[in-house]
């Protein structure tokens, strides 16, 4: 069962693909330039529309990347993985835009306000102390009044059958979660507001647990949309809820066909989809284009299952004492054999390893590297004691720096533009 309320039970990702509609990402891997470590390694499982991003990258158009932290507790390697993600994505040119998702903590988790600000801004030095850069908007989602606005534009477009389905609600679920979703689409789509240059495509790197939200965002995006644009196959065929607007579809330069309910567009997909958007801007609409998403697997608790903010043994924070968090290491579930003598016979098992995902998905950069430790497991070359001694020593490492880099990015922030 996965909501973004509650992930459990055993995840199996290619159901998830199946069950959500997701695209496949190892099928992108080759066409993406420099690949960052986490879709290297699979850990990007799955994406909604990316070839829109990797065609933005390439053509070095603007493009947008957003994502969103709850304020509700302590900040994890899980959360480093989006950081990560959106810093990636800023480095290929998006501009960033980071939600401290402050209203969500508020409503659903019930964290005080002033607990969220204290929270939220941990998450903030951390981001920029693992490298966003100032080109990027930070806002906590309370003192937005884009996002909040946008929020109750887009309330309209929804009724509780929508909701019902897509995230299960029943007659005893909390308005507030309506809310929080509402709020949630509107984080992602108002980077296409004009005020911040209007209509563009967005990436959106998030668990896969976050996917309901994406769904209900891009119904939204389109719904709300003055025009809606169908490809066919000379051109696009374009309808509109206020059908008298057709008219000046038909005024834009291209040839055209006016059907009763829609007008057919004649030649570039491209040019065409560009003429509309701005014609739709023209008139006051929001011509958004439905966001694009990734997914990444979730990160597996020390002690097996997902790792949860709200379960302290199951995650290292990225604000660990080192002694700590080389107490929760030592304990982490490995796939080493019983005895030493089997593991030296038969080899460790790093598939089913936690410390082994930690090389791959937060530790070690370096393909070659991941790839000898893996060998050397496997070979039983390597054994756990060694292993995990051989982690903790990078996990302590990264743990120093990043205190370091947080210390510096106090200093740092006047630096950056800040909603909150
Ligand atoms: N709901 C997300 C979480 O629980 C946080 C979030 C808020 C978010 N706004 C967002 C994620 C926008 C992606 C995009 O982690
Ligand atoms: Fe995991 Fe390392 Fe043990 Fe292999 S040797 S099972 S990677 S802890």
């Amino acid at each position: 069962m996965i909501t973004p309320w509650e992930v459990e039970g055993v995840i199996s990702y290619q159901r998830l693909i199946e069950d959500f509609g997701l695209s496949d990402f190892s099928e992108l891997r080759n066409s993406i330039p420099n690949p960052h470590k986490l879709m290297r390694r699979n850990v990007i499982f799955a994406h909604r529309d990316y070839e829109r991003i990797i065609e933005a990258m390439k053509k070095k158009k603007a493009f947008a990347v957003m994502s969103g932290f709850m304020p509700s507790g302590e900040i994890h390697f899980g959360h480093k993985m989006t950081m990560d993600e959106i810093i990636w994505h800023q480095k290929m040119g998006a501009k960033a835009f980071v939600a401290i998702a402050d209203m969500e903590a508020h409503l659903v988790r019930g964290i005080s306000w002033d607990k969220t600000k204290e929270l939220g801004m941990k998450y903030v030095k951390s981001i920029v102390a693992l490298g966003l850069e100032k080109n990027a908007v930070i806002y906590f989602q309370s003192k937005n009044s884009f996002v909040k606005d946008l929020a109750h534009e887009l309330s309209s477009e929804v009724n509780f059958n929508e909701m019902r389905a897509i995230y299960g609600f029943t007659g005893d679920t909390s308005v507030s979660k309506a809310i929080v979703s509402l709020i949630q689409s509107a984080d992602i789509l108002h980077p296409q507001l004009k005020e911040f240059g209007g209509p563009k495509v967005v990436v959106v790197p998030v668990g896969a647990d976050q996917d309901p939200h994406l769904r209900l965002t891009r119904d939204l995006a389109s719904r709300i949309n003055l025009f809606s644009l169908e490809k066919i196959e000379k051109g696009i065929r374009v309808r509109s809820k206020r059908e008298e607007l057709l008219k000046e579809v038909a005024k834009l330069g291209f040839e055209t066909k006016k059907f009763s309910g829609h007008v057919d567009v004649f030649g570039n997909h491209e040019e065409i989809e560009e003429e509309i958007r701005s014609l739709e801007v023209d008139l006051g609409g929001y011509a958004f284009i439905p966001p694009s998403s990734t997914y990444h697997r979730f990160t597996t608790g020390l002690t097996g299952g997902k790792m949860s903010s709200s379960k302290p043994e199951s995650y290292i924070s990225l604000f660990e004492k080192p002694e700590v968090a080389v107490k929760k290491l030592r304990s982490a579930f490995t796939g080493g054999r019983a005895t030493a003598e089997e593991q030296r016979k038969l080899g460790g098992v790093p598939e089913n390893c936690v410390v082994f995902e930690f090389y791959s998905f937060h530790l070690v950069e370096d393909d070659g590297e991941l790839e000898r430790i893996k060998e050397d497991c496997k070979s039983g070359k390597m054994l756990c004691g060694e292993c995990k001694k051989f982690a903790e020593t990078l996990l302590l490492e990264f743990l120093k720096e990043h205190r370091e880099k947080v210390d510096e990015a106090e200093s740092k922030l006047e630096d950056y533009e800040i909603i909150g």
